[in-house]
């Protein structure tokens, strides 16, 4: 596979000083662990009507929808004392599909009891089997220029590259050129939510903005979706403040295991995470040309769609 993966389009993110090279598979692009990985899983992965996937693109809120989510389906199983939430990175206690192996995967799923399964590749390059399952799908996004000033700082600390030796106009040009890890982002916002139209059974899109803006709503609308809906008793008993609470950026970010873990005993650190969870922390990076730049391509791809990001 890798001799496959290295025929492909590339792309060396310079901003990085070349330490990132991406490739261009079935219209979007990865780096090389995640296409072998996601390859991998579209060739073999068995997805199962119960399963649930917690689908993005990245830097959109994915670490906060999977400990939400993971939270609503294990709430009989663990309380706030217990839950393995407070001892490893929600990517551990929900991993991505691209990473894991195939059958460690399907494996993890059986032994824990947890339907649970994360992928950042684009709806229309999931696994077959995930759509004739007919297994549920939630999908995050997020502001387009929130994403972006996530997505440079996540990289860029990720190769210990200081603000000064990663010049942020670079990083600017390369996602608005559609080259960013699973993108064009336009394109993979637009792949779920097309399918949220043809699917609405099956996939329920969420915004970031709007799970801050009302949690309360948004998460009884997610726990009911998934088919783990909240009793009027669990709502009087405070359950779900309770959760909204427990996964705050507040209260997750300032978890040892978030502060000073990392997953698997990997490189990168479980804080990168965690930055700032700030709505518009984009006007502190972009120049007013970049931003009318964004917004103009934006609005022509999503004409008509009335998703505004
Ligand atoms: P910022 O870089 O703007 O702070 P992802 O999980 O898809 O990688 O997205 C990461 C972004 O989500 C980061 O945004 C991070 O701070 C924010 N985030 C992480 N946990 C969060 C939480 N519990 N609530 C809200 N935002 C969260």
């Amino acid at each position: 596979m890798e001799e496959m993966i290295e025929t492909l389009p590339q792309h060396t993110c310079s901003w990085l000083k070349d330490k990132m090279t991406m490739y261009k598979y079935q219209d979007f692009w990865a780096i090389k662990r995640h296409l072998q990985g996601g390859i991998q899983a579209q060739q073999s992965f068995k997805a199962e009507p119960s399963d649930v996937f917690i689908c993005s693109a990245p830097k959109t809120g994915t670490t906060w929808l999977k400990s939400l989510v993971f939270a609503i389906v294990t709430r009989e199983k663990f309380d706030e004392s217990t839950t393995p939430l407070l001892t490893k990175l929600a990517h551990e206690c929900v991993p991505i599909l691209e990473i894991s192996q195939v059958k460690e995967h399907e494996n993890n799923r059986k032994n824990s009891g947890f339907p649970l399964v994360a992928t950042h590749f684009p709806y229309a390059s999931l696994p077959k089997s995930v759509i004739s399952s007919n297994c549920k799908i939630v999908y995050i996004y997020r502001n387009i220029k929130d994403v972006i000033v996530s997505n440079y700082h996540f990289r860029r600390e990720a190769f210990k590259l200081p603000m000064e030796d990663a010049p942020f106009e670079e990083a600017f040009e390369e996602f608005y050129q559609g080259l960013s890890n699973f993108g064009p982002y336009w394109d993979h916002v637009l792949g779920y939510w097309k399918a949220s139209l043809e699917r609405p059974d099956s996939i329920l899109l969420l915004k970031y903005e709007d799970l801050k803006r009302d949690p309360t709503s948004n998460l009884k609308r997610l726990a009911d979706f998934i088919g783990y809906p909240f009793s009027v008793d669990e709502e009087k008993a405070g359950v779900v403040d309770n959760i909204i609470r427990f996964c705050s950026f507040e209260n997750m970010s300032n978890l040892e295991v978030n502060k000073t873990g990392k997953p698997n005993g990997g490189t990168l650190e479980n804080r990168l995470y965690y930055r700032k969870a700030k709505d518009g922390d984009w006007m502190n990076y972009f120049t007013d040309d970049m931003k009318e730049k964004i917004d103009k391509l934006t609005d022509e791809k999503f004409s008509g769609t009335g998703l505004v990001l």
